[in-house]
């Protein structure tokens, strides 16, 4: 426990390093460096201690996604769900997260966005694809009548994210990590009722449909969770190779005519 000048002095250490631009934690759970260290058996030459590499990432608890099951299932609205996640403390990129990401849109839409992970701007701000993909994302729906800030049905989206929380330098979530919010991204689901989905990238795809290769899965009708399944290229992926676009209007005209058909 800090007394009152510790937690003056630790705050103000915190907000120098934000105003020098420092924006994540190096590693993924934080060190407190104050801590006095454990006394270590000393290992001499008689001791049979063996020095081992320390993992790079806690290992996880089996149970961790268990525990979401039994979580997400008590449910019963979408707020429920959000202070459920909120509380939910197994995965470790929390720790390094400014903000949980929960969701953005109306969720009486009828499509549903999957998305991958926060980035530095949806950390921040605590809303799904706010930053350069967001934006490209909400032209590109734009473009066939839908938006996040529609009013009906037929002209809102809703967007989420596989994880909710940002991964440190926006590296790929792992699998452990998604295998352990996807009871959270189901029940997401269930309750939003959306009448279709559609995949943003490979990490979506992997989580919700158990595949990757996006070049090949894009623009196929699948189904998952008992609804119409649409993989599209990533708008990150759009704004690293501009050619992709033509297929990513292909696609939202198939979105488009499924919707209307
Ligand atoms: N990329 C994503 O997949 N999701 C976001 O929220 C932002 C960028």
């Amino acid at each position: 426990m800090l007394n009152g000048l510790e937690a003056s002095a630790a705050l103000a250490a915190l907000e120098w390093q934000y105003e020098m631009g420092v924006d994540e934690a190096i590693s993924e759970t934080p060190i407190n460096r104050y801590e006095q260290p454990q006394a270590l058996p000393k290992m001499g030459a008689s001791s049979n201690i063996k020095a081992v590499a320390m993992p790079k990432a806690l290992p996880v608890q089996e149970s961790a996604p268990e525990v979401a099951r039994l979580m997400a299932a008590r449910c019963n609205d979408l707020d429920a769900l959000r202070n459920a996640i909120g509380v939910f403390d197994h995965c470790a990129l929390k720790k390094g997260a400014r903000n949980l990401v929960f969701g953005d849109g109306n969720p009486a839409a009828r499509v549903m966005i999957i998305g991958e992970a926060p980035g530095r701007d949806e950390d921040l701000q605590g809303l799904p694809f706010v930053g350069r993909a967001g934006q490209l994302l909400d032209k590109m729906f734009a473009a066939i009548g839908l938006s996040r800030r529609g009013e009906t049905p037929e002209d809102a989206l809703y967007i989420t994210n596989v994880m909710p929380w940002r991964p440190p330098q926006n590296r790929d979530p792992s699998h452990d990590e998604i295998a352990m919010m996807m009871p959270f991204l189901e029940r997401h689901i269930a309750l939003v009722k959306p009448d279709i989905l559609v995949l943003m990238g490979n990490t979506a795809c992997s989580a919700v449909l158990g595949k990757k290769g996006i070049t090949r899965l894009r623009g196929h009708w699948t189904e998952a969770f008992g609804k119409p399944v649409l993989p599209m290229f990533h708008p990150a992926a759009l704004l690293r190779d501009g050619l992709k676009k033509r297929d990513a209007w292909a696609d939202l005209l198939a979105l488009k005519s499924k919707l209307d058909g």
